[in-house]
């Protein structure tokens, strides 16, 4: 697969197969991601991938913090208010989903089931944090993000889904502990990782993309 067909045809898998991939396969993955730039190739990123019992019980720790209503923690906050043009993109994307799956993320009683999928990894057998020093500025955060989008092309290169998941560092105080990962640490951002399950129909969503030309102004 060429870059461009990478790019474009990799899309958010919420449904796995639960088979685990081979450590190899893994290794092979954070091998090709660790080749994404950074400022003055700083590397911000520091990386814990959770499997079989551990990926588990960490699934059900934070399910339970939910089930609970314990507050969330999170190191990035959840945005309350978006500007009109990404609202409406918000709006276009839950609509979609809403179509293609029956599942409306407008719907309040909705919404909680969808985060008890996403505390799930959506049944994958491997979670990815994503984390990095807490003093970093935001050229950092930067860095990690193209790290991630690394990291899902390798996956998506070799056959094996992701799924960026915010929904997923909901809990950071907690996760940390859980983890033993230092309170100077943030979390960033949670990926399942796995083979997709094809026969899911939530896994038939396909988003759409604004034209060039909504967003790029061309000056001469
Ligand atoms: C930073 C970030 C956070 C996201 N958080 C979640 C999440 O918590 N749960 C989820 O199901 N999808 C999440 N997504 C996936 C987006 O909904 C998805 O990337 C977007 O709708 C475009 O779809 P595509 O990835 O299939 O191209 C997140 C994506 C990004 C980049």
């Amino acid at each position: 697969m060429d870059a461009i067909a990478c790019i474009s045809s990799r899309k958010s898998i919420r449904a796995f197969r639960p088979e685990p991939l081979p450590r190899e396969l893994l290794q092979e993955i954070f091998d090709i991601a660790r080749w994404s730039p950074s400022y003055k190739n700083t590397q911000p990123w520091e990386v814990v991938v959770l499997s079989g019992e551990k990926k588990a019980a960490l699934s059900r720790e934070v399910q339970r913090l939910f089930q609970d209503g314990a507050p969330p923690t999170p190191d990035l906050d959840e945005p309350q208010t978006w500007p009109p043009a990404e609202a409406a993109r918000i709006a276009q994307l839950y609509q979609s989903r809403a179509q293609a799956t029956g599942i409306d993320l407008a719907d309040p009683k909705v919404i909680k089931k969808a985060k008890m999928a996403n505390f799930a990894f959506y049944g994958a057998p491997h979670a990815v944090y994503l984390f990095q020093d807490a003093s970093l500025s935001l050229w950092s955060l930067f860095d990690l993000g193209l790290f991630a989008q690394s990291l899902m092309l390798a996956a998506h290169a070799r056959g094996v889904a992701t799924v960026p998941q915010a929904f997923t560092t909901d809990y950071a105080d907690q996760i940390k502990q859980f983890l033993g990962i230092p309170a100077g640490k943030r979390l960033v951002l949670g990926l399942s990782l796995g083979y997709a399950d094809t026969t899911a129909p939530i896994n038939a969503l396909s988003t759409a993309r604004m034209p060039v030309d909504e967003f790029v102004r061309w000056l001469s």
